[in-house]
């Protein structure tokens, strides 16, 4: 076997890999016609006319809408504005507790606040990394108006168990898809198993718009409401009949023509766009599959995993050295990945300090929950110790560089003593 390449070997990938690029001429025709058209935007400002946005944007909502065979598809300029509406149309207050995983882009906490809600971190199931079911339950008060599930790395997280939890309470499911399109649990889509589902349509996303997202609901209250929140509600109350006038106020989260033109050629490419990562990731599974002390990403029993990211664990007893050491080393083989992935949120400081809006802690300063570092010690660990991440959407890969990528991680693992003196070494 070679040498390693953190060793002076040759690494086993030797250039690059290209960034992905899924944008062709498709997209150029479609985005040439909307500028043609003149009209880059639809919406107008009057309920009776314009309200809901122009042909482009309905098209691509109607188009969604079949697609995940769901009653409503309300697009957005982003996931953050989605899950800010989302937790809007469900009428969060200050005070309202929120539970969502301690693993997740920030925005699924901070879309919380945004109402003065208080987000209450759950563990995280260290095989899914998605929401524990356990620690969702001791986290559940009297308080709790919603269970705010992220299905991370494209994954579901365990949905149907959430969403009878929160039937049982009479509280809300709101999914974070943002990473999930296409994923499944037990044959129905991510996001249409919550009260609302929220993708998003950002660059480096399965499909995507540049910006972009799209909420997803059966519940035709909640389609209103998050149509009238994302166009400044506050102005159409009225014309639009509508009493309850709880959180009605506020945003422009509206979708232009030419992101909506976009979003209509990719989700027509949907299903080639997720499958081939979906084939890369399975490849790159089966790779590593049987090494001590490695975890490859398992997926749940009749789940789809779509691989947003694809994430091995290191267990560092059983591998002998440290996680950090053997990214060191399949970085050095030209492998692109990260240690980690997000830190558990509320060790971020606007958690730490209890500072959010204004500078009295509100909305902290409504609730006694605390967010001391081992609130979640699974999240801490894994993210400490454990998780190795790679972004299958971020590069043009094949089931071939899946080969290459196994080979290098294959590379590392046989000869990890080496590296074990150098740790010992080094301390
Ligand atoms: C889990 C999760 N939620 C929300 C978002 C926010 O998405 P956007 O960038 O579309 O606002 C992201 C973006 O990566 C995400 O991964």
């Amino acid at each position: 076997m070679t040498e390693l390449a953190i060793l002076g070997g040759q690494p086993i990938i030797p250039r690059p890999f290209a960034p992905y690029r899924s944008l062709g001429t498709a997209e150029e025709k479609a985005v040439q016609q909307v500028v043609r058209s003149g009209c880059l935007s639809g919406f107008y400002g009057s309920w009776e006319s314009g309200f809901l946005g122009g042909g482009e944007v309905q098209a691509f909502e109607a188009e969604w809408k079949s697609r995940f065979k769901t009653g409503h598809a309300i697009s957005v300029n982003s996931a953050t504005s989605g899950l800010m509406a989302a937790l809007g149309a469900i009428g969060i207050g200050p005070g309202d507790e929120i539970i969502v995983p301690a693993t997740t882009m920030s925005a699924t906490a901070t879309a919380c606040i945004v109402y003065g809600g208080i987000p209450v971190f759950a563990d995280i199931n260290p095989n899914t990394f998605c929401l524990d079911l356990d620690s969702v339950r001791e986290n559940l008060s009297g308080k709790t108006k919603a269970i705010l599930a992220v299905n991370l790395f494209g994954q579901a997280a365990p949905l149907s168990e959430l969403r009878r939890i929160a039937d049982e309470r009479g509280i809300f499911l709101i999914e974070d898809n943002a990473q999930g399109p296409l994923a499944t649990e037990s044959g129905r889509y991510c996001g249409t198993i919550g009260h609302i589902g929220v993708f998003s349509l950002n660059y480096h996303k399965h499909i995507h718009t540049g910006e972009g997202g799209m909420c997803i609901t059966d519940d035709p209250r909640l389609a209103q409401r998050l149509q009238m929140i994302r166009n400044h509600a506050e102005a159409v109350v009225e014309a639009a009949g509508v009493s309850d006038i709880t959180n009605m106020f506020g945003f422009n989260f509206r979708l232009t023509e030419l992101s909506a033109a976009i979003g209509r050629v990719q989700l027509a490419a949907i299903d080639e766009h997720v499958n081939r990562r979906e084939r890369f990731a399975t490849r790159l599974t089966a790779n590593v599959a049987n090494l001590e002390g490695i975890i490859p990403p398992p997926v749940r029993e009749n789940c789809r995993h779509v691989y947003y990211v694809w994430a091995l664990r290191c267990i560092s007893e059983q591998l002998g050295i440290k996680r950090d050491t053997f990214i060191a080393a399949i970085a050095a083989e030209g492998v692109p990945c990260f240690p980690a992935y997000v830190r558990p949120l509320y060790l971020l400081p606007m958690f730490q300090r209890r500072i959010a809006m204004g500078s009295d802690g509100f909305p902290f300063n409504l609730s006694q929950r605390t967010y001391d570092k081992g609130l979640c010690p699974t999240a801490e660990r894994l993210h400490a110790e454990e998780i190795v991440g790679f972004e299958p959407c971020a590069w043009q890969l094949d089931e071939s560089d899946a080969d290459l990528i196994g080979a290098a991680i294959r590379k590392v693992h046989a000869q990890r003593d080496k590296l074990r003196s150098r740790e010992r070494n080094a301390a």
